[in-house]
């Protein structure tokens, strides 16, 4: 598997950069070609607004009505609002909202944690896509949530999210489940699409004091970015995020 090569330019937040670095290499790959994409569960627009500032076609479907709303004025401010298109409905009922067959890429970021039913939701995203498009998904990773409770203090905490085969900590915890490489991995293959490539995002921007980013984000940077495709830090990143294929 590859590693990203250091990002410049606005998508070069220690936070996002890997992610915005795997998903330049796709734009790259598709020479400039304007192309159709989705974003499920894309909310208020991080990634919509910026690639339809880019040039491409950006369809969000999202369940929350004020995300999108948040999204219109978002791509309108940006001057892009003829390139995005706002849908409210469930990512895992994708057939009515979006045709068949017809996205180049689709993104389901931050989405797989919170649904009801993980694999329809990425079965619904392998059925929009065009054979030979990209997915890039990003989920919650596991053994980041166990390592934060822990070294919180919050001992029982981590002891519930390491048992549960779900990585889920209890009633109180606000996401269903969270994923290492390996589940990850298999949820996609169950939906026919093939994984290409795994890093870890935020492996240590969530683990250094603040004074430290604040002081120095390039180095961060260049630290997430080195780590983000070498085990074992990749595994230990706070989100996992998997790029992968429609075999055509
Ligand atoms: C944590 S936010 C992530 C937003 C965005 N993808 C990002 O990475 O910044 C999760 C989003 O998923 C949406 N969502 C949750 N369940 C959904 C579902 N079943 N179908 C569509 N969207 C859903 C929420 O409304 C919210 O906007």
């Amino acid at each position: 598997m590859s590693r990203p090569t250091p990002a410049s330019g606005p998508h070069a937040a220690p936070r996002t950069a890997v992610v915005w670095t795997v998903l330049r290499g796709e734009l790259d790959r598709r020479a400039g070609q304007p192309l159709t994409v989705l974003d499920v569960g894309g909310g208020t627009g991080g990634f919509a607004v910026p690639l339809a500032e880019a040039g491409h076609q950006v369809t969000v479907v999202d369940a929350n009505p004020d995300a999108l709303a948040a999204l219109i004025r978002r791509a309108a401010e940006a001057g892009v609002g003829d390139r995005v298109r706002a849908v409210q409905g469930d990512g895992d009922a994708l057939a009515g909202l979006v045709e068949p067959a017809s996205m180049d890429l689709v993104l389901c970021h931050s989405v797989l944690e919170v649904v009801d039913d993980p694999l329809r939701v990425v079965e619904s995203v392998a059925t929009a896509l065009r054979p030979g498009g990209a997915a890039s998904v990003l989920v919650a990773g596991r053994a980041a949530a166990v390592l934060s409770r822990a070294m919180n203090g919050h001992l029982d905490v981590a002891a519930a999210l390491l048992a549960d085969p779900e990585g889920n900590a209890g009633p109180r915890d606000t996401l269903r489940r969270r994923y290492d490489a390996e589940s990850a991995s298999t949820l996609l293959r169950a939906a026919g699409l093939r994984v290409e490539e795994i890093h870890g995002v935020r492996v240590l921007a969530d683990l250094i004091p603040a004074s430290a980013a604040d002081n120095d984000p390039q180095a961060l940077l260049a630290l997430e970015l080195a780590a983000a495709a070498r085990p074992p830090f990749r595994d230990l990143a706070a989100q996992l995020h998997l790029f992968a294929r429609r075999t055509p």
